[in-house]
């Protein structure tokens, strides 16, 4: 149908409509979260257009204020939802472009100068994903703090230390909770990892190629608040999808800590066990059996860590087999992003608020303890005594039966070892979140003076 009277006409030529909607795909929604980015990234665009040494020059520094002032407007009517992308935009970039012709005529039609949408679609995902690192660093810290602080609060309960599910030796609630805590630390550290490999501006790539005029990539960068340009031009524009790939990888291993967190709440709450009770406003019903305390949010999380693995796949396998430069592929990496920032978010949410309000039940944890769970404390007490430590494994193995079981608390507490139930350095463990979230904070109040300027909000 090429060619026909069907023909949708767009910024960039005539398109048969059927081939624009399948072009465009979801980002005539998906790029509604792009608005203020792609604004962003324009207003950096013309203020550099606007200082390179180019006569006649492209854009006055009064034709920059003047588009500026229209992508002011454009952000406000975005965030009052009333920014509209069309199918004929195609994206947020033709959108954009659109309405400051529309307002401005001409000089509109100079904004895209040295630019393409490749290197702007780069750069807005880029703004969008370190807001988003940043957000995802503070919920991870949220709930590695509320972690610690449960742990703190029951750091000499005992409770059966197990390994292939079996009871093992004598344990503690606080070493239980602390260990998830560590866990997120680990993963704040990768957030951190993937905030500074995703915060270099790729924007001056244009279409993976540079141009021909003297424009200035680093004062681009320096005016959205990147640690400085992605370096080489093509290297800058393929970088999306790769770094797609990366914190998905990234958010899938916090899906992971997540979803083994609820596997064991959800065995821990079994009322076999009872060592810990959920709270209620977190536990949804049966629509038949009265009774039914459920724990759906657990079970929700752990299927939406293979949802954020899945999302991580995809975006992998969409990668390995694309050549250098451009290639549409990469539009589809758009979605899976957005949805694996947002699983994750919302999962590391809702886990903060159903861990502050679990509470824990001492006597189910105390009935935990037979006194087998004391063997290779015996063991380890005949071996102060002198005894080699296999010959004592063997003789309370020979014995089992005569165990009798100890005082769980102190058999716990005996350790106090670094980092053992009765060792546990909770002061140690509190620095290593504040550190990143200390960064996070930092990080946002630098990102929100460089956009307040950049707009002059
Ligand atoms: N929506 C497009 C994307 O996400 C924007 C870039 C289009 N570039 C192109 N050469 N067709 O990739």
């Amino acid at each position: 149908m090429a060619g026909s009277s069907r023909a949708r006409v767009t910024t960039v030529g005539a398109i048969d409509p059927e081939v624009l909607a399948f072009t465009a795909g979801r980002d005539v929604v998906l790029d509604r979260a792009l608005i203020e980015a792609d604004c962003l990234g324009t207003a950096a665009h013309v203020t550099m257009l606007s200082r390179i040494p180019v006569r006649p020059p492209i854009l006055t520094k009064e034709d920059a204020a003047r588009v500026i002032a229209e992508l002011k407007r454009i952000v406000e009517r975005a965030r009052a939802g009333t920014f509209v992308i069309t199918m004929e935009d195609q994206d947020v970039h033709l959108a954009v472009e659109r309405t400051l012709t529309e307002a401005l005529g001409d000089l509109g039609k100079r904004v895209h100068t040295a630019r393409s949408r490749n290197d702007q679609v780069a750069l807005d995902l880029r703004i969008y994903a370190r807001e988003q690192l940043l957000g995802a660093l503070l919920e991870c810290g949220a709930l590695a703090e509320t972690l610690l602080v449960f742990a703190r609060r029951h750091a000499d309960v005992p409770m059966v230390g197990r390994t292939h599910m079996q009871p093992g030796m004598p344990s503690s609630v606080g070493l239980w909770a602390s260990a998830w805590s560590e866990e997120l630390a680990d993963a704040m550290e990768l957030l951190i990892a993937l905030y500074r490999l995703n915060n270099r501006s790729p924007l001056g790539s244009a279409a993976g190629y540079g141009v021909p005029l003297p424009i200035d990539r680093a004062l681009v960068a320096r005016l959205l608040g990147f640690d400085g340009a992605a370096h080489n031009v093509l290297y800058a524009n393929q970088g999306r999808g790769r770094l797609e790939s990366l914190i998905l990888d990234g958010l899938s291993h916090i899906m992971l800590i997540l979803s083994r967190l609820s596997q064991d709440l959800m065995i821990f709450t079994m009322p076999e066990f009872g060592y810990f009770a959920l709270p209620a406003d977190y536990c949804t019903g049966s629509s038949i059996m009265p009774q039914k305390r459920n724990p759906d949010v657990l079970e929700l999380v752990r299927a939406k860590a293979a949802r954020v693995r899945a999302a991580a796949s995809a975006v992998f396998d969409l990668m390995r087999g694309l050549p250098s430069g451009y290639n549409r592929d990469l539009q589809e990496t758009k979605e899976p992003l957005m949805e694996g920032l947002a699983v994750t978010r919302s999962c590391l949410r809702v886990m903060n608020g159903l861990i502050a309000g679990t509470r824990v039940n001492r006597d189910a944890l105390q009935k935990g303890f037979t006194a087998y769970v004391f063997a290779t404390d015996r063991a380890l007490e005949l071996v102060a005594s002198g005894m080699p430590f296999r010959d004592a494994y063997h003789h309370v193995k020979g014995h089992l039966h005569e165990l009798t079981a100890l005082n769980p608390r102190e058999a716990a507490m005996k350790k106090t070892h670094s980092g053992a139930p009765g060792g546990l350095q909770f002061d140690l463990m509190r620095a290593r979140i504040r550190a990143p979230q200390r960064f996070a904070r930092s990080e946002s109040r630098r990102l929100a003076a460089c956009a307040a300027r950049l707009l002059g909000a």
